[in-house]
Formats: C-alpha cells, sequence, structure tokens
C-alpha cells in the first residue's frame, strides 16, 4: 500500500472502491459519467453484476495457518503476482488527459496486466513506448475492414504486447440509454483504432463500435489463432458450449462477461455463469472472469469457484478520473489489501487452497449501495 499516497488527507478517505465511485461522479463531466456508469437498457444486469458477488457467502476455514499469504496464480502458464486484470476499457482520454498510459502506470505500480482496448485514445506503439515494463494485453474488436485488424494485431506483436483479448459479445452495440440522453464524442484522430477503421470527425463511443463486423464467427477465431503467435483469450462469453467452442477453436482463455452490462440487459452475470463453464472447459481453458468485481472477497469468491483471474474494469476509471495512474494503482492496491484479509480470514492462504466448498448461496440478500 502506497504510504505516499496515504498521507495525501483528501485520498484519505477514500477507502473502498465504492469511496472511489461516488467521488469521481462528483467530478467527471456529465458526458464521460453517463459513458463509464451506464449500463443497457433498464440496467438489471447492471445491478446484478454486483449483486451476484453479494449473494455468495464465504465459508471460512479457522486455525489453518495463514501467517504466510501469497495470492499469485498462473495464467497462460506464466506466473502471475496476483489474479487482478485491468478490464479493456476504450476511449480512457475521458477520464483523464494520460488516459491509457496512466492506467498502464497505475497497472504495473501493482504487478497487474493491462489491457488496450482497440478503442483506446492512446495506440498500440505509444503505450508500449510510454509504459514498457508493463504486462499488456491488447483487446481486439474484430473490423468489417479485416486488413486494418490484421495490421492491429501485428503492431500487438511487434510492440511486446502478449496475449489477445478478442471481444465476441459486441456484434451490434447494446442500447445504452444514459448515453443516448448524454452523449460523449470523440475525434477519430484521438481513438488511432478508430481513425485506422475509416472513422472520420467526432463519433459517439456507440458510433465507433459500429465498425466492429457483425458477421464475425468462431471460424474466424481459428483462423486469428493459426495467423499469428499471441495466445488469444475470447472475451465475452456466458454459456459452457461457447466456452467449449472457445476451447475447440485454439483459444487459450474465455473471459466469463457480459461486458460490464453493456450489450444485453438482463443476461446472467459472470459471477452466475462462472462454475458451469469451468467445469465444462476449465481443464482447457484459462477461465477469466469480470463484472461487478468491487470488494476483495469478491476476487475470493471467484477464485473459489474456478476463475484464474478477473478482470476489473469501472473502479480503475474511478482512480484514474481522480488521480491519474496514482488513482488507478491506489484502487488496485485497496482490491489486493482487501484480497489479503479476505484470504487470511478465510483460512486459504493461498489461491491453490480455495475450491467451492469455500461459497455457499447467501441466505440474505443485500442489495447493492
Ligand atoms: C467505459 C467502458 C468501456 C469499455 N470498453 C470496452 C472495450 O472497448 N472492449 C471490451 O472488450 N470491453 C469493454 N468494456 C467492458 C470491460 O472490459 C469489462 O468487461 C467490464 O467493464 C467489467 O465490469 P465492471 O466494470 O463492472 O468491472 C468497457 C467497459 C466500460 C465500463
Amino acid at each position: 500500500v502506497s504510504p505516499a499516497h496515504d498521507s495525501d488527507p483528501a485520498a484519505e478517505q477514500l477507502l473502498s472502491l465504492r469511496d472511489y465511485e461516488h467521488a469521481a461522479a462528483r467530478v467527471l463531466d456529465p458526458a464521460a459519467l453517463a459513458y463509464f456508469a451506464g449500463g443497457a437498457g433498464d440496467e438489471l444486469s447492471l445491478h446484478q453484476n454486483v449483486a451476484a458477488w453479494q449473494r455468495l457467502a464465504l465459508r471460512p476455514r479457522v486455525l489453518a495457518g495463514v501467517e504466510r499469504r501469497d495470492p499469485g496464480v498462473t495464467l497462460l502458464g506464466t506466473r502471475r503476482p496476483h489474479p487482478l486484470i485491468v478490464a479493456p476499457m476504450a476511449f480512457q482520454a475521458l477520464a483523464h488527459p494520460d488516459g491509457e498510459r496512466a492506467t498502464a502506470r497505475g497497472a504495473h505500480g501493482t504487478g497487474t496486466v493491462v489491457s488496450l482496448a482497440t478503442l483506446g485514445s492512446t495506440s498500440i506503439p505509444e503505450l508500449a513506448q510510454a509504459v514498457p515494463e508493463a504486462t499488456r494485453w491488447f483487446q481486439v474488436y474484430v473490423f468489417k475492414d479485416r486488413g486494418v485488424t490484421r495490421e492491429l494485431i501485428a503492431q500487438a506483436g511487434e510492440h511486446g504486447y502478449e496475449a489477445l483479448v478478442v471481444t465476441v459479445d459486441l456484434p451490434v452495440v447494446g442500447r445504452r440509454e444514459r448515453e443516448l440522453r448524454t452523449p460523449s464524442s470523440a475525434h477519430a484522430d484521438a481513438i488511432p483504432g478508430g481513425r485506422a477503421a475509416g472513422a472520420e470527425g467526432a463519433l459517439t463511443p456507440m458510433q465507433f463500435a459500429a465498425l466492429v463486423d457483425p458477421a464475425l464467427r468462431w471460424s474466424d477465431i481459428e483462423r486469428l489463432v493459426a495467423d499469428q503467435p499471441l495466445p488469444v483469450i475470447v472475451k465475452g462469453v456466458l454459456r459452457s458450449e461457447d466456452a467449449r467452442l472457445a476451447a475447440d477453436h485454439g483459444a487459450r482463455g474465455v473471459v466469463v462477461s457480459n461486458h460490464g452490462a453493456r450489450q444485453l440487459d438482463t443476461t446472467l452475470t459472470g459471477a452466475e455463469a462462472l462454475a458451469p463453464i469451468v467445469d465444462t472447459a476449465g481443464d482447457r481453458l484459462d477461465v477469466i472472469v469480470d463484472g461487478g468485481i468491487r470488494r476483495g472477497t469478491d476476487v475470493l469468491k471467484a477464485l473459489a469457484l474456478g476463475a484464474r483471474a478477473v478482470m476489473v474494469g469501472r473502479p480503475l476509471l474511478w482512480g484514474l478520473a481522480l488521480d491519474g495512474a496514482s488513482g488507478v494503482q491506489r484502487v488496485l492496491e485497496i482490491l489486493l489489501t482487501e484480497l489479503d484479509v479476505a484470504l487470511a480470514l478465510t483460512g486459504a492462504p493461498d489461491p491453490a487452497q480455495l475450491d467451492r466448498s469455500f461459497v455457499s448461496p447467501a441466505a440474505w440478500v443485500t442489495e447493492p449501495r
């Protein structure tokens, strides 16, 4: 935990990710806030993404000898210091002028993998040059212009990105009413991937996303795996059948995700979809989960259900908006501190000790505050 930052009185009261959320809502421009915070439709899944983790009760072991704890996990065959990953999120310049560069710096400060979005406000080489030492993944939207996508993937390989996260739950853009009511826009020149795909002038995020090809199929995933050397992770899977297909077509991992509830409302949450997917394909794929991870206990529950790692989304944008790279780092440190306490207090000093016996459906149900 960063002592330098703890001495900042303004930041001192920001103890939880929820504190960051509330504080960021006060400083962000309304259009940026609508883009970051909103979900699709009635935002029922947005609410459930958080509530689904809360519905799981922990079943701690006692007297388990927890004096030495290590949150490390193995991901894509590599040892990582902990299971957190920064989710790919587009348009981070709407939160902070340094955008993805600040996010990657904050992530690197805690040894966290950072994902750069195709529709990021920083290009693949710019991010690599700014934070060469960070472990970087590249999130792929396959554009209608496949040549552009091939070019971006080649760039990611050349610039030391270590995996491709291919997002498959956005053949079209979800109906996000907060965004429709309070639109934000970015100039095509400010979104290098969108510019490359032919965007011109000022576009809303939903207009940029319309560049994505709705004709994408499993055979395209197989080709992508075959055509380039980076491991492919398919992001946006909620059914076991699709996880099996991902493995059959050569993916190394899946992200069990409803895209932060931004695409189709009333879907399953990642938390709900996770266990059956681990049972079906967990021996062939690294299963990652996201959506509504807001506490160290949420991370622990994901690991207990069989996830290897979790992606964290919006809370990092709140840290970014409030305090750039330090804000991102601080949000990750809070989660890591909470995870450490949770490992100790559940009697599982490292993730390998966790299994489903550590969680059960809660007898009580809370509403997210
Ligand atoms: C503002 C914003 C932009 C996002 N942009 C992308 C994107 O470009 N590509 C993608 O695969 N997912 C994108 N996502 C989804 C995240 O990667 C992730 O699945 C989701 O945010 C996790 O849920 P959480 O925000 O509740 O942690 C975005 C999410 C947000 C909040």
